[in-house]
C-alpha cells in the first residue's frame, strides 16, 4: 500500500517535471510578400514571381538563388537576427516537420501575394494573406497532433507574428487597369477596403492564438525603379507615394484600435517611409551612390521584370538602394530593419552575435549555370 502511494507520487512528479520542462522556444511566424519570401515561390512551379535564377542571393551563403528577392537578406531576416530569433524556413520547403517548426517557426511569405485575394492574379500562382493564414491553421493542426493541445497553445501564444503585405495590393492590383479593383474603387474607398480586410485577418490570427504581432507599413513605393521608369521625367510617382502614406496612416490607427479591443496582446506597427524617402533624396548621406535604378538590369532595356542570368550587375552592390525594379538591396534592407526596430521599440539583444553581413564582392560574379529555366509562358488553367 505504502509502496503504491509512493509510486503514484513518483509518477506524478515525473509527469509534472515533464510538463514544466516543456521547452517552448520563441519562434516567428511570418506572413508576407516578396519582400519577406525565403523560398515559397520556388515551390510554386507556375508562379511568374520567381527569384530562382542568378543573380538573386549572390551575397548570401553560397551565392546561389535561395528564393529571396534580393542579393542578400530580407528585412525580416535582419530584424529576427538582431532579436536573436531563428530564421523560419519557407512553409513549402519539403524538409518542414513538426520538430523544425517547434525550433524555427514558419515563413509563409510569397512573392506577388497581397492582403486581398484578387491581388497579383497575373503571377498565376502566389499565396495571398488569407491562404497563408489557412496554411498556418494546418501548421497548428500538425503541432497539436505532435505535442498535444495544451503545449501547442502555449507554443503558439508565445510566438512572434510578423505581417508585412500591402505593396502588391497597389502595384499589382489597384494601380493596374487590368484589375477590376482599379475601376471599382477610388483611393479612399480602396484603402478602407484594404485595411478593413487586414483588420479581419489580424482578428482571425488573434482567434488562432497570435498574441505578439508586428505589422510593417509601406515604403515610398512610388520611388521603386519600375514606377520611375514609367514616367517621362524619371521622378517618383507622387500619387503612388501618397497611397502608401494613406495606407500607413490607416493601418497605424487600425493597430491602435486592435490594442484596445483585443485583450492580453501586443500589436506594433512601424514603417520606414520617411527614412527611405530621405535616402532616395540624399543617398550619399547614407553611404549610397544610386537610389533610382536597379543594380541588376538588362542593359538599357527597362523595365526588365526580373533579374536574369544575362543581366549586368552594378559594380558595388552595397552602394545601390535597389536590387531589381521592385526590391531593395541587402544594404537598404539593413537600413529599413534598423528603422523598424526603432519604431517597434524592440530591445535588441546585444549579447548575441551580430547579424552577419554578407561579404560583398564588388566585381562581376562568376557565371553560374541556372539549374532551372524561367517560367515564361503562363499555363492557361487557373
Ligand atoms: C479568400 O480566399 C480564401 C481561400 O484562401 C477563402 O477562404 C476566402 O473566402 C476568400 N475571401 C474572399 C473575401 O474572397
Ligand atoms: C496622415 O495622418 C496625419 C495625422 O493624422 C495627417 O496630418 C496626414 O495628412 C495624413 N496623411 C495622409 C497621406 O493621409
Ligand atoms: C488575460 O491574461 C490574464 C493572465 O494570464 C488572464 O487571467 C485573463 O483571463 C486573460 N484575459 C482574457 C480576456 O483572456
Amino acid at each position: 500500500m505504502k509502496f503504491n502511494v509512493a509510486l503514484v507520487i513518483i509518477v506524478a512528479t515525473i509527469l509534472g517535471i515533464e510538463l514544466q520542462g516543456f521547452h517552448c522556444k520563441t519562434v516567428q511566424f511570418i506572413f508576407g510578400d516578396s519582400l519577406s519570401d525565403v523560398g515559397n515561390n520556388k515551390y510554386l512551379p507556375r508562379s511568374l514571381a520567381q527569384a530562382s535564377l542568378p543573380w538573386y542571393g549572390i551575397d548570401m551563403g553560397n551565392g546561389l538563388p535561395n528564393g529571396r528577392f534580393s542579393n542578400g537578406r530580407t528585412v525580416s531576416d535582419i530584424i529576427g537576427d538582431k532579436l536573436g530569433l531563428p530564421r523560419p524556413p519557407a512553409f513549402l520547403d519539403p524538409s518542414l516537420s513538426a520538430d523544425v517548426i517547434l525550433e524555427n517557426g514558419v515563413n509563409y511569405a510569397s512573392g506577388g501575394g497581397g492582403i486581398l485575394n484578387e491581388t497579383g492574379t497575373y503571377f498565376i500562382q502566389r499565396l495571398s494573406l488569407y491562404r497563408q493564414i489557412e496554411l498556418f491553421q494546418g501548421t497548428q493542426e500538425l503541432v497539436r497532433t505532435n505535442i498535444g493541445k495544451e503545449k501547442a497553445d502555449t507554443f503558439f501564444k508565445g510566438a512572434n507574428y510578423v505581417v508585412a503585405l500591402g505593396s502588391n495590393d497597389f502595384i499589382n492590383n489597384y494601380l493596374m487597369p487590368l484589375y477590376s479593383d482599379s475601376w471599382t474603387y477610388n483611393d479612399e474607398t480602396f484603402i478602407e477596403y484594404l485595411t478593413g480586410t487586414l483588420e479581419k485577418q489580424l482578428k482571425l490570427l488573434h482567434s488562432l492564438g497570435a498574441r505578439q504581432v508586428t505589422v510593417f507599413g509601406l515604403g515610398p513605393m512610388g520611388c521603386i525603379p519600375l514606377q520611375r521608369v514609367l514616367t517621362t521625367s524619371g521622378n517618383c510617382q507622387e500619387k503612388t507615394n501618397n497611397l502608401a502614406l494613406s495606407f500607413n496612416n490607416a493601418t497605424s490607427k487600425l493597430i491602435d484600435n486592435l490594442m484596445k479591443q483585443l485583450p492580453n496582446s501586443s500589436y506594433k506597427f512601424g514603417d520606414a517611409y520617411d527614412v527611405v524617402y530621405d535616402v532616395i533624396n540624399y543617398p550619399s548621406k547614407y553611404g549610397f551612390q544610386n537610389a533610382d535604378s536597379p543594380c541588376c538590369s538588362f542593359g538599357r532595356i527597362r523595365p526588365s521584370l526580373t533579374c536574369l542570368p544575362a543581366s549586368t550587375l552594378c559594380k558595388d552592390r552595397s552602394k545601390y538602394v535597389f536590387w531589381d525594379e521592385y526590391h531593395p538591396t541587402d544594404s537598404a534592407n539593413e537600413l529599413i530593419a534598423n528603422e523598424l526596430i526603432k519604431k517597434f521599440g524592440l530591445g535588441v539583444d546585444h549579447s548575441s552575435a551580430p547579424s552577419q553581413a554578407p561579404t560583398i564582392v564588388p566585381s562581376q560574379p562568376p557565371i553560374i549555370a541556372p539549374s532551372q529555366s524561367p517560367v515564361i509562358a503562363p499555363s492557361p488553367d487557373n
